[in-house]
């Protein structure tokens, strides 16, 4: 199962995937929000990584303006490597080097059929594995270590 959460200005566009995964037969929960009424990112942002952190979703779908906020948010949340993409080809590679669990994309960087390409993308791509896996597990690392900080 795949989490999407957008806030107000990426609402749309995650209708649209959302009818995107449906054609697809991917099942998703949508975190909301639910309207185009104002919000903050972060809340959603929060829930949506909460979900795949947790392992109740694989993988999450995050929308915003720009994508931004809600992947530096996203990335926050402890297991979260989210990228923000505006096209698929960092889509791709950060499946197969990165093993990215979730992915944001920017309603106002992207319109819907590319929006679509680079969701379908990211989906479709399995990790590589290997050398790449020692850097994944240092990423982790560095996670844990900052732990001790706070
Ligand atoms: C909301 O105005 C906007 O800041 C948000 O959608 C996003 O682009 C933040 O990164």
């Amino acid at each position: 199962m795949i989490a999407i959460g957008s806030d107000h200005v990426g609402f749309r566009l995650k209708k649209e995937i959302e009818r995107f995964l449906e054609q697809k037969e991917i099942v998703y929960k949508d975190i909301g929000t639910f309207s185009e009424e104002r919000c903050d990112y972060t809340e959603f942002a929060c829930k949506a990584a909460e979900q795949v952190a947790r392992g109740i979703c694989e993988k999450g779908i995050l929308i915003c303006g720009t994508g931004a906020g809600v992947s530096i948010a996203a990335n926050k949340v402890a297991g979260i490597r989210c990228v923000c993409c505006s096209e698929p080809f960092t889509a791709e590679m950060s499946r197969r080097h990165n093993d990215t669990n979730m992915i944001a994309v920017g309603s106002r960087v992207v319109g819907v059929e590319l929006a679509e390409k680079i969701v379908w993308q990211w989906l479709e791509t399995p990790f590589e594995g290997g050398r790449h896996l020692n850097r994944v597990r240092q990423i982790a690392q560095i996670e844990q270590d900052q732990m001790r900080f706070v």
